[in-house]
């Protein structure tokens, strides 16, 4: 095998990038936004050339997963000819998979583009089949808007994904509903344990915080679970249902680390370089970038920060109270 380019001190390959396009969002979920949300200055925004710059430089240096993430990435102006810019790390084979993390409300408008760029996969937050549950957990979403662009994924080819964050007393009742309803549409399913990333006003997260051993014992109440090996690269663990067949994943930060297997930096989209999800300590990449348009610079200060990428993050609820929450919230860099 190929030595990796990117190294961290704990001898992991740095393989995969996630590229927050924007911090903006047309909703406002309560466990990863307060109400009243300051969002970067625009003047502060990378260009989608100089997205394009950084992705190919990474993509130099042997990253060979892209997934784009927000706020919301379909909501940032001209993100498709980013997408279809990126298809040619794609056509060359320097890349294997550009995909993206969504909410859905604009798949609708995107998605046959999406797949014709060459997405062939998308990840898609959805927390509630209940058409008011999912206006109150997004304060701004609409169900009906989502499910059209679920559709609309699906008819134009892309595998997806659903994401649910566990929530007690909010979603423990639709457990499985969520289920059924994917394994009716060919959909997967992952389950995310709620991580305690930025102060989201009014919203308790321990009162939130519901652990997926609880929700997968409940799963096991109607389903045989067998472990899989599998992997897509991602933090999910997967099982599958021997009833139905279908691949259940679990996101669980807190309940079961999966940090020694990190593969993953996450780039903001004013060029900060957060080498993990879990700490607020990040590079900037803007400066570098900017300084010369040849990537020397830009290479050395992305080396830099791969050699300071912590072992893991510290969250943890226990104890009667949370630990090693971010100030940041998600959206800065969209999981
Ligand atoms: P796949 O490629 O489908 O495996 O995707 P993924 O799970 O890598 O990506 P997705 O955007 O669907 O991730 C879902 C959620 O998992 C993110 O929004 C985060 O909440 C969480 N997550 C992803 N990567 C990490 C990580 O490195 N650490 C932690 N703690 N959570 C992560
Ligand atoms: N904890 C866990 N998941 C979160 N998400 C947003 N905020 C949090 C949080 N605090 C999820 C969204 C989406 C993905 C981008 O991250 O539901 O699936
Ligand atoms: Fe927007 Fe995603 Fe955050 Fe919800 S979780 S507010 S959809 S960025």
């Amino acid at each position: 095998m190929e030595t990796p380019k990117l190294l961290d001190p704990f001898a992991r390959p740095v393989t995969y990038l996630r590229l927050s396009v924007t911090d903006r969002c047309d909703f406002r979920c309560t466990y990863c936004m307060a109400e009243n949300m300051t969002f970067l200055p625009k003047k502060d925004l990378l260009t989608l050339e100089e997205l394009d710059r950084i992705c190919t430089a990474f993509i130099g240096l042997g990253v060979r997963k892209l997934r784009i993430t927000g706020g919301e990435p379909l909501v940032r102006k001209g993100i498709m000819g980013f997408f279809e810019g990126m298809g040619r790390h794609l056509d060359s084979g320097a890349l294997d998979e550009l995909t993206l993390t969504t909410n859905g409300s604009q798949l609708h408008r995107f998605a046959s583009d999406l797949y014709a760029a060459g997405v062939r996969r998308v990840n898609i937050s959805l927390d509630t089949l209940n058409e008011d549950k999912f206006a109150d957990i997004t304060r701004w979403g609409r169900l009906p808007q989502v499910l059209k662009g679920i559709d609309a994924a699906l008819d134009a080819g892309l595998k997806v994904k659903i994401n649910a964050v566990a929530l007690k007393g909010f979603n423990e009742d639709e457990v499985f509903d969520l289920t059924s309803w994917c394994a009716d549409k060919g959909m997967d399913l992952t389950f995310i344990e709620v991580m305690p990333m930025g102060d989201m006003g009014t919203e308790n997260r321990i009162d939130q915080y519901w652990p997926l051993t609880e929700l997968s014992d409940k799963l096991a109440t109607r389903f045989t679970l067998s472990e899989l090996d599998e992997s897509t690269g991602g933090p999910a663990r997967y099982v599958r249902l021997e009833e139905t067949g279908q691949k259940i994943g679990f996101i669980t930060p807190l309940t079961h680390n999966f940090c020694e297997s990190c593969n993953r930096v996450r780039m903001s989209c004013t060029g900060q370089l957060y080498t993990c999800l879990g700490h607020d300590g990040m590079s900037d990449l803007r400066a570098p970038l900017r300084a010369s348009d040849d990537d020397a610079a830009l290479t050395e200060a992305i080396h830099a920060a791969i050699a300071r990428k912590p072992k893991g993050h510290d969250f943890d609820y226990s104890r009667q109270g949370i630990q090693g929450q971010t100030i940041r919230h998600m959206n800065h860099t969209g999981g």
